[in-house]
């Protein structure tokens, strides 16, 4: 692409993240303080490509998070941040088994070897099968059979999992085992999507390969609908996140569990977080109001020293001094953001706290210096607020804008003919009695004498992740156009910035108009 230079005339006028920050240095500045200038362009906004690295293991095809708030990510929230590219960070308010748990389902969510099916023995009846069903919610009925030692006996398919054969054991109802088809897992090799989609073809009308080992017991099962979907996806314009094996990627937070004497529970921690890992974790977040504190530095510490490649996240700081110090504990990524979230009242409860846009642009400084990452977190409403927020970081952490979203646990309420879902600040009394009180410094049982930095709020229903990521992604693409920035490298370093008035903020939005 030809260089195009910009006139010096526009330069004092649109600055630079270093002059611009430099010289409005004794003010906070936050996302509708600034706008950004145009440059020359010749990007499509469907041609940015949108990947982001946050530590040597993690990349992510979209560069969001899903926050790990008790109203916004559990597994299926995990499974939709990281189907559409990014990442979800499963809360700490629950109990650990649980969390562990959480974690299994994001990466035994369909990612199209699935290595332990669900099985069952020839003695059964077809009617227990149709409870199993029923009861896990199973959203399929073709099972393979297995014996007692596992050897593959037969495959009941889905067309006679039926009432009317519920009294059929399931030894007459399978097909026995010379009529199923099999792959010994050693010829599956190094893509066995790309193997699985050669059978198929070559099998008409044969939706399912059973993999098997040398003894001939199960250890796999592919179906032909999840290598169509997987084939498919490897053409998309933004892929579902994934590790190594082809699975989702899922993070988890955790906080710095304090023992009964005070200190901080390493033994507890490194147990847990080594009981994530087994489950195929692939970042652990250290979640905290205050990371620029020695509980978080040594937990940081404590899991660098035991899991060297653990892609660890830690936060939140506002300062240089704060990424640095993280950064020298081990952590990757370091989450920037204390009091700017859609639920947060730290700044005026604690009175501390700095303006998002000036905190990521100092904590930026430290970063590039340690060559880690930072994660904005906090305060985006728009996706032009996204677009700003990624001049000065490599991913954003986004609790209020899915919370509405049929993927957050929680029901929907209806309040006078309207939709809502409840979100709530971790450190609201609500969140900190259900568990969250450590990651405000508070004793396990807060009672009214602590003051809670968050609130209790509603969001309006939002419908599908999808459909929520689908405008804060176009968005993005639009102001990376705009930009000239093919990607989010080059978003950072082009990116001009000028402040505006109240005046602007207003001329920014619909005005003067009756909206339809
Ligand atoms: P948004 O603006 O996306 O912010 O709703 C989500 C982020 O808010 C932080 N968080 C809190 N901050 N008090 C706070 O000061 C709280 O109770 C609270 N709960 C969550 C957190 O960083 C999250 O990602």
């Amino acid at each position: 692409m030809a260089t195009v230079p910009n006139s010096n005339f526009d330069e004092p006028f649109f600055q630079s993240a270093d002059k611009f920050f430099t010289t409005n240095c004794s003010t906070g500045l936050t996302f509708d303080d600034i706008t950004l200038a145009t440059l020359y362009s010749e990007i499509l906004p469907r041609d940015t490509q949108f990947d982001t690295v946050l530590a040597e293991n993690l990349r992510l095809n979209i560069p969001v998070i899903s926050s790990d708030m008790d109203t916004v990510t559990e597994s299926r929230m995990a499974i939709a941040m990281a189907l559409n590219g990014g990442l979800g960070l499963l809360h700490y308010n629950m109990p650990e088994k649980q969390q562990l748990s959480e974690v299994s389902r994001v990466k035994n969510h369909v990612h199209g070897l699935i290595q332990d099916p669900i099985k069952i023995s020839p003695d059964q009846l077809v009617g227990d099968v149709l409870e199993l069903i029923e009861e896990k919610k199973f959203g399929f009925s073709t099972f393979p059979v297995v014996d007692g030692k596992g050897k593959l006996v037969g495959l009941l398919p889905g067309h006679v999992v039926k009432p009317r054969y519920a009294q059929r054991k399931i030894a007459e109802a399978m097909q026995p085992r010379a009529q199923i088809h099999t792959i010994n897992k050693m010829e599956l090799g190094k893509d066995p999507i790309a193997r699985a989609d050669k059978f198929f073809t070559e099998n008409l009308g044969i939706h399912k390969l059973l993999v098997v080992d040398d003894e001939d017991c199960l250890c796999g099962l592919i179906t032909l609908n999840d290598v169509e979907r997987i084939t498919a996806e490897r053409t998309a314009q933004f892929k579902p996140a994934r590790d190594a094996h082809f699975r989702l990627i899922c993070g988890a937070a955790i906080s710095a569990t304090r023992n009964a004497f005070g200190d901080l529970d390493k033994k507890r921690i490194l147990e847990h977080v080594s009981n994530l890992v087994e489950r195929g974790l692939d970042v652990v977040a250290v979640s905290t109001a205050h990371g620029y504190t020695k509980g978080v530095g040594d937990t940081v510490r404590v899991l660098r020293d035991a899991f060297p490649q653990l892609p660890i996240i830690a936060g939140n700081v506002t300062s240089a001094a704060g990424v640095d110090f993280l950064a020298d504990c081990g952590a990757n990524a370091i989450k920037v953001g204390q009091g700017p979230a859609s639920i947060c009242t730290t700044r005026i409860v604690a009175g501390i706290g700095i303006p998002q846009l000036t905190a990521l642009y100092v904590c930026s400084l430290a970063a590039a210096k340690k060559k880690v990452s930072i994660i904005s977190d906090g305060g985006i409403t728009k996706s032009g607020d996204m677009v700003k927020a990624l001049t000065l970081s490599h991913a954003v952490i986004c609790g209020g804008i899915f919370a509405g979203c049929d993927e957050t646990p929680g029901e929907i309420v209806e309040i006078s003919g309207n939709h809502y879902k409840r979100y709530r600040g971790m450190g609201s009394m609500g969140a900190m009695k259900a568990g969250s009180a450590a990651r405000y410094g508070h004793a396990k049982n807060p009672t009214q004498k602590v003051a809670p930095e968050g609130i209790e709020a509603l969001k309006e229903a939002s419908g599908s992740v999808d459909r929520v990521l689908a405008q804060f992604i176009g968005g993005i693409q639009s102001g990376m156009g705009y930009l000239g920035a093919v990607n989010l490298a080059q978003l950072r370093d082009k990116a001009r910035y000028i402040r505006v008035t109240a005046a602007g903020v207003r001329e920014a939005a619909p005005h003067d108009v009756v909206e339809l």
